[in-house]
């Protein structure tokens, strides 16, 4: 099943496309929101893509996290750190990218044939660390493909939209799918005990990865030579 806030696109879009909305105030002067499309990949469940987090998807994240699609056990969350949903939606409002590459979190959406099915957090920290989070909250369309299919362009939309100078990937070492997915691009540097984890994830044992901007060429021809 899909998500139901889902947002109806056009489904074939240029890789990367620079798209902006553009949307008219009341005096009927044209105002462009930056709600970029940056990329879409063709996998084996069709088009996925990555873009800007709408405000009118909002509601989905919340829903992800406070109506039963996230599991909290599997993810090791700290449900004191979730705040309430009313706590949550003012934080995502805040998340939206405003085009600012110091912005401390962005919310992107992963999309599949132009529907909603996941979003990604960049949290950007000082000296230029970043930390991202990754979920696909339509669980129909797991295990298919998009977090694979979309890994570079992932990195690369990450390091276009922030001035962060290091992304680390801190994954449970027990989550199976997401350790699978970047053992394909990055190898783990590190391992072990976690206690002050990134995002809402109690203490725990992590497996820690850790890419630079010089990395993303790489990452396309791993990619490339996956698909050849
Ligand atoms: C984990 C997650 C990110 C994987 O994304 P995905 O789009 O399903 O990943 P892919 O389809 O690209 O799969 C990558 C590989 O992992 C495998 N895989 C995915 N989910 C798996 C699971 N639950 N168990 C075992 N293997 C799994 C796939 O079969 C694939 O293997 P292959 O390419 O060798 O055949 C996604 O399932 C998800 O968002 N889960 C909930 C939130 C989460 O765990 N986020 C990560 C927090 S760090």
């Amino acid at each position: 099943m899909r998500l139901a806030h889902t947002v109806h696109r056009p489904a074939c879009r240029a890789r990367n496309a620079a798209t902006h909305n553009r949307r008219r105030d009341p005096r009927g002067i044209a105002l462009y929101k930056h709600s970029m499309i940056h990329a879409t990949q063709l996998c084996r469940a069709g088009l996925a893509g990555l873009r800007d987090l709408e405000k009118s998807e909002i509601e989905a994240v919340v829903a992800y996290w406070h109506r039963g699609g996230a599991d909290l056990a599997h993810l090791g969350v700290d449900t004191a750190r979730m705040g309430t949903p009313d706590d949550m939606r003012r934080w995502y409002r805040s998340r939206l990218r405003t085009g600012d590459k110091a912005q401390p979190q962005i919310a992107y959406a992963i999309t599949l044939d132009a529907n909603l099915v996941g979003y990604t957090l960049l949290n950007r920290y000082e000296r230029g660390i970043g930390h991202s989070h990754w979920h696909i909250i339509a669980r129909d369309v797991r295990a298919q493909g998009i977090s694979s299919a979309l890994y570079p362009h992932r990195i690369k939309m990450y390091f276009d939209t922030s001035d962060i100078q290091r992304l680390t990937h801190q994954t449970l070492t027990r989550n199976i799918g997401v350790n699978r997915m970047l053992d394909k691009f990055v190898a783990v540097a590190e391992t072990g005990f976690v206690t002050n984890p990134d995002g809402l994830a109690l203490p725990g044992e992590f497996h820690m990865r850790y890419v630079t901007r010089a990395d993303v060429p790489r990452l396309f021809e791993i990619a490339a030579r996956s698909t050849a």
